[in-house]
């Protein structure tokens, strides 16, 4: 099983289109995928056609203890499961804070699934609070999606001194396994340049023994599609939407490479090897 947290506290940069076409597209595959939505916006709770109030149980039942993680799923399509946000989620960080274990709540829940899940996609809010450190603590791979924009990699190197206390106090395995440059416009400098600084950052941490010191950009990059932010309106993904367009080839891509190009020795199964190359 692989589990991947979708994180980057800036808001709009392409996380939750990011969870919900990837968790779309592995399950047209085959695999058995849960997403996590850990955004009390629940826009990925939307985006894959559900309705947050009327959700009984998710992700705030499971992080205030009151829902196992698997009576707490709805499932949304063929080999896919849904942990769905309510507005709920707003009050989690404040009552949790006197909780012991806090922040190890959703690993543990995880741990008791009885389903046996190729992968677990969560999708984060955009801050780095108590959910979002549930969510490492949970997962052992961060995908970093970055808008590359005028001051995109500001408070980049918070997000990186977070998951580095979290990969030190809670999560040993935790590491950021990408970088995946989203709503990309190859014609504009800006995006090239934000891409080379990244690319330099990655590159003068190799040596190291940091969380990152394997991270590397993801080779295809999501161009800009308004395809992409028509879908969610819908509570479709972008293969049920419009199959043939550049945000569904740019997003089977990028699945692809996730799947096949860093791949962890061991842990893909024969079903996981089958997968469409
Ligand atoms: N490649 C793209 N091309 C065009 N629009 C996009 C693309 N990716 C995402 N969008 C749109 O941009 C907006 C922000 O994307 P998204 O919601 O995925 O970001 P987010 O990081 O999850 O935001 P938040 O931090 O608020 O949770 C949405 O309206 C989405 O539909
Ligand atoms: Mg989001």
């Amino acid at each position: 099983m692989r589990k991947i947290a979708v994180l980057n506290q800036k808001g709009g940069v392409g996380k939750t289109t990011t969870v919900a076409n990837l968790a779309a597209y592995f399950a047209m595959q085959g695999l058995k995928v849960a997403a996590l939505d850990f955004d009390p916006q629940a826009h990925l709770t939307i985006h894959l056609g559900q309705e947050p109030e009327t959700l009984e149980k998710g992700s705030y039942s499971v992080i205030s203890n009151q829902s196992g993680f698997d009576e707490s799923l709805v499932k949304v399509r063929e080999n896919l499961w849904l942990l769905g946000a309510s507005i709920d989620l707003v009050g989690a960080e404040s009552e949790l804070v006197s909780v012991v274990g806090r922040e190890t709540i959703l690993r543990e829940a995880i741990e008791q699934s009885k389903i046996n899940f190729d992968y677990i996609i969560i999708d984060c809010p955009p801050s780095l609070g108590l959910l979002t450190l549930n969510s490492l603590a949970a997962v052992d791979e961060v995908l970093i999606p970055i808008q590359p924009h005028f001051l995109a990699l500001q408070g980049f190197g918070k997000l990186l001194q977070t998951v580095t206390l979290v990969n030190k106090r809670i999560n040993p395995s935790l590491r950021v396994s990408s970088i995946l440059l989203c709503m990309f416009e190859s014609r504009t400098s800006l995006s090239c340049e934000v891409k080379n600084d990244i690319s330099e950052f990655l590159a003068s941490a190799r040596q190291s023994q940091c969380a990152w010191s394997d991270a590397n950009i993801i080779p295809v990059h999501i161009r800009r599609n308004i395809k992409l932010a028509e879908a969610p309106s819908y509570g479709k993904s972008i293969f049920e939407y419009e199959q043939s367009c550049n945000g569904a080839e740019d997003y089977e891509q990028v699945a692809q490479y996730i799947h096949n190009g860093k791949r962890q020795s061991g842990i893909i199964d024969e079903k996981q090897e089958s997968l469409k190359e």
